[in-house]
Order: structure tokens, then C-alpha cells, then sequence
């Protein structure tokens, strides 16, 4: 089944408190305008105040029709690249609000060097997937007592991983703490998408556990999302040792073949807002945008629609392993 969904499908979410992870740029700056240009009130997360004060003032200025739509959107700053930062980010916001009722778990990166986290483990898996693992479980008891206190509303959670997943091969817990001896200090292009697709099926594994942990709560849904290949300051490969020249065609490629930041904020919002999410029960799903273009990319936006894991993604003993490993991980990394 696939859903048309345009922004004027977003519901008024006056009352509503959200967090979005990385909304100082890209797909996550126009899922956080959207959300506050229908009266959620905001927490845009970045490392950097300026970079949330500039997004901010962006989305100010494309929301002239919208008076006041900064007074919605607020600063919190998060780095995801360690476990106890995290934690404390969390336990920051936990003193600000008593209710939260949205988290879009956006932040991400990719990378061309091989880098561990002062954690000690493979930087696309910390940041992507253990940092938000420490900032979400921090999060999930005043998640579940929104949820629990507002029986007729609903409250969502909803994890942004990418078509790459698709690409990963099981998870080798002995590479996470494994840097790449390359003389030259890069990945190969190989070892890039490879960590990176890791990271996005640790997302998948997190969706569908977290959804698995808290379905006794009706009103709690736990979902994910690709956003569709979209021209993004993550494809920025300026900082790379590649001729100028293949540096301009990896960016562009996005660019050529991709969608419209707009339309790449649209699988994760359906799941954030849309009425259709409760009416028809859609939980730990992995909501994609149609159609598929060349490259991986769209020629146009044309709704979104659930599409099936496969046989990996859907792995549960992968998926609890994972969330065993992550605690453990957590617990180390905050008695550290
Ligand atoms: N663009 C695509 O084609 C595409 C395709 C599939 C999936 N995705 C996923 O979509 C999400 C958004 O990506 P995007 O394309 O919008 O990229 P982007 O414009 O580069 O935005 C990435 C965001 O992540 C934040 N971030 C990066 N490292 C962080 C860290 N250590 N701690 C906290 N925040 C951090 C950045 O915030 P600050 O730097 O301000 O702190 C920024 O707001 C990512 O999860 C990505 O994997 C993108």
C-alpha cells in the first residue's frame, strides 16, 4: 500500500514537544519546519548553537506565512559521538519538559576516514546508531508517561536509516573497535559504504526492537525511514584526499539523481504526524518514497509506501544482540 502525502497532510500538533536529531541542516531543517510550522514546539539537536541559530533563521525566512514560527523552534545541544554526551543531553532536556511526544532520530554522518569515538568504536556506528541509542533510551520513560497520560493522542518515534541497509552484511562486532590500516588514512570506497550500511541496519535493528520493548504501549509507534537519495551537506566530500574532479562527480551524482531536500523529509514526517499512522496501525515499518529512478535516486516524489526488510534486517536475534550490545556498551562508556 503507499500513502500520497503532501506537507498540508501534517495535522495541527499544537501542545506537541519534539525532538529533532540533526535539524540544523538538510532533511532534518525541513522536518523541523515542518513540525513547528504546525505548533509542535521544536528541539532542533546540533553540536553548535550558530549552526542552530542559522537553520532557524532559514526557516524563518521561508515561513513568512507562518508569523512567529521561530518562537517554536528551540536549541539543544547534542553530540552523539559519545555515549556519556549523550546521556547527559538527554538528562539535560528530561529537566526542561515534562512531556515528549515526537523524536525523529535524524543525525547522521557518513565519512571517507577511519576514526573511533573516544568510546573507542567505528565512528558511523557510534554517532548513527550508539549515540542515539543513549540519547533515546534516556528519553523512553518520559516518552512512555506522554504516552500513558494522553491515551487519546499518540506519541512517535521514528528512526532515520537509508536504502543502504539493504547493502550491509551481518554486524562483526570485533571490526567496531577496529580502525583500517590503509597508509594513506582513507577508506576505500568499499569500506565507506560498508560502515555506513552498518550503521543504517543498526538503525533497523533499534527500530524494530525499541518497537518490540514498548508494544504494550497502543498509542507508541515505533517506525523507520529512508529519506530517498537527496543532495545533502553529508555528501560533502571537500575534505577528502580525491582529485577535485571525482570529488565533484560523488557530490553531484546526489544532486543529478536525487530528490528535492523537501521531498526527502517526507517518509520520516508521515510517520511523525499522519493520522493514517494510527488508523492503519503501521508500527516497525520501514517507509520508503516512490518511485525508484536510476542510481538509486527518484525522478519525482510520488508518495511513500512500507517496503519489506530483507532476510537480514529482519533478523530478531540480530536485532536483541545488537540491543544487548548496545547497553553494555552504554554502561561501560558511563562508568568510564
Ligand atoms: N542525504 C541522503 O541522500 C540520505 C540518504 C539516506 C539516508 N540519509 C540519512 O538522513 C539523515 C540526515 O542526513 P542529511 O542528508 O540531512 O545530512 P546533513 O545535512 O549532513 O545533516 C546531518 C545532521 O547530523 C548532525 N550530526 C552529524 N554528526 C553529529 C554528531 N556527532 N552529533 C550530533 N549530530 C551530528 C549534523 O549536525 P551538526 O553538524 O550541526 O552538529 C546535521 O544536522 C542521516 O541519518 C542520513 O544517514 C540521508
Amino acid at each position: 500500500m503507499s500513502y500520497s502525502f503532501t506537507f498540508d497532510d501534517i495535522p495541527d500538533l499544537t501542545g506537541k514537544v519534539a525532538i529533532v536529531t540533526g535539524g540544523s541542516s538538510g532533511i532534518g531543517e525541513v522536518i523541523s519546519r515542518e513540525l513547528a510550522r504546525k505548533n509542535a514546539k521544536v528541539y532542533i539537536t546540533t553540536r553548535s548553537q550558530s549552526r542552530a541559530d542559522q537553520a532557524i533563521a532559514r526557516i524563518r525566512a521561508a515561513s513568512a506565512e507562518v508569523e512567529g514560527v521561530e518562537n517554536n523552534l528551540t536549541f539543544l545541544e547534542v553530540d552523539l559521538e559519545t555515549m556519556k554526551g549523550a546521556t547527559a543531553a538527554a538528562k539535560f532536556f528530561l529537566k526542561l519538559e515534562d512531556r515528549l511526544d515526537i523524536v525523529v532520530a535524524n543525525a547522521g554522518l557518513g565519512g571517507i576516514k577511519s576514526q573511533l569515538t573516544p568510546d573507542g568504536y567505528e565512528r558511523n556506528f557510534a554517532v548513527n546508531h550508539l549515540g542515539h541509542f543513549a540519547f533515546l533510551t534516556t528519553l523512553l520513560p518520559l516518552i512512555e508517561r506522554t504516552a500513558a497520560a494522553n491515551p487519546k493522542s499518540d506519541v512517535r518515534i521514528v528512526i532515520q536509516s537509508s536504502q543502504s541497509f539493504y547493502n550491509a552484511s551481518k554486524i562483526d562486532y570485533q571490526d567496531l573497535t577496529k580502525t583500517y590500516s590503509s597508509s594513506w588514512g582513507f577508506l576505500t570506497l568499499r569500506e565507506m559504504l560498508g560502515r555506513y550500511a552498518r550503521s543504517k541496519l543498526a538503525n533497523i535493528y533499534f527500530m524494530r526492537e525499541l518497537a518490540k520493548r514498548t508494544n504494550d504501549i497502543p498509542n507508541l509507534y515505533v517506525n523507520a525511514s529512508h529519506p530517498g537519495l537527496v543532495y545533502t551537506n553529508i555528501f560533502d566530500l571537500s575534505t577528502s584526499p580525491l582529485p577535485r574532479y571525482m570529488q565533484i562527480i560523488g557530490e553531484y551524482q546526489a544532486w543529478l539523481f536525487g530528490i528535492p531536500v523537501d521531498d526527502g523529509a517526507k517518509t520520516a514526517l508521515f510517520l511523525a504526524s499522519d493520522k493514517r499512522v494510527i488508523k492503519d496501525g503501521l508500527k516497525r515499518i520501514f517507509l520508503y518514497p516512490a518511485p525508484q529512478g536510476p542510481l538509486g535516486g527518484y525522478v519525482y516524489f510520488n508518495g511513500v509506501y512500507p517496503r519489506a526488510l530483507n532476510s537480514l534486517g529482519e533478523d530478531g536475534d540480530e536485532a536483541s544482540k545488537l540491543w544487548e550490545f548496545s547497553e553494555q556498551a552504554l554502561a561501560k562508556a558511563l562508568n568510564s
